[in-house]
């Protein structure tokens, strides 16, 4: 099954470079989440006139919680802050909001203006936006496992319709920030045949261009899948 990549349907970012962009700015780090989260921004603006069916942020990983407390409040403040001043924008742009991860174990309040937002913006049809939210990437392979398990049926194909991703496109290209070269623990069952794309860019000053660079390396890969 040999193929020239057809243009990306979901590309997913490991947004990763805010704290040493914080500090070779001399800043707090918490000023390097808060122009992370503008570049969030500045991205689902772009997400409309990009072609993509999906993108999938990851926001807050199941291990994040072992931060400091203080770093860990810092980035449950920019999602509520995010939430409250970009949701009309999500859904004036047909933007429909997807949270994977176990995000039922945030504070309560976040998570009812989570629920309220993907209520507002489930009839979205220009594209979806994943975010990832004390997300783990082999605890949610094991809760679809178990899924399946429980279905008698321990296929490939049932593990894979029970991932919290179920429904969205397969991934085609992951891309990760700041020139660290892993995926912590991201969308590992759904990253199989991603291609992979890394840059030294810090995650706050990522831009739509970066994107768009990513996005034509992508164009020029060849996919093989196994096959020659
Ligand atoms: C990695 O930088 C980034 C995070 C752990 C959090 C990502 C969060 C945001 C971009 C902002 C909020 C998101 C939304 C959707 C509003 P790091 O702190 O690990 O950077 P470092 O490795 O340079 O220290």
């Amino acid at each position: 099954m040999n193929e020239r990549a057809k243009p990306a349907r979901h590309v997913a970012i490991i947004m990763d470079g805010n704290g040493r962009w914080a500090k070779k700015h001399r800043l707090p780090r918490a000023i390097g989440h808060q122009k992370g989260a503008e570049a969030v921004r500045r991205l689902v603006r772009a997400l409309p006139d990009s072609g993509l069916e999906a993108l999938t942020l990851y926001a807050f990983s199941s291990e994040n919680w072992k931060r400091p407390e203080g770093e860990v409040d810092d980035l449950m403040a920019l999602m509520r802050r995010f939430l409250k001043s970009d949701l009309p924008d999500l859904v004036a742009n047909g933007i429909r909001l997807r949270i994977i991860g176990d995000y039922g174990a945030l504070s309560s309040d976040l998570v009812v203006q989570l629920d309220e937002a993907l209520a507002r913006t489930a009839e979205g049809t220009a594209g979806t936006l994943a975010v990832a939210l004390n997300y783990g990437s082999q605890q949610e392979i094991a809760r679809a496992a178990a899924a399946a398990a429980a279905l008698g049926d321990v296929t490939a194909e049932t593990i894979e319709a029970h991932l919290d991703t179920a429904g969205l496109p397969p991934l085609d290209l992951l891309i990760r920030t700041s020139g660290e070269l892993r995926l912590s623990n991201f969308l590992l069952w759904q990253a199989a045949y991603a291609e992979l794309w890394f840059t030294d860019t810090l995650w706050p000053d990522f831009t739509p261009a970066h994107l768009e660079q990513a996005l034509d390396a992508f164009a020029g890969r060849e996919r093989r899948y196994g096959g020659r």
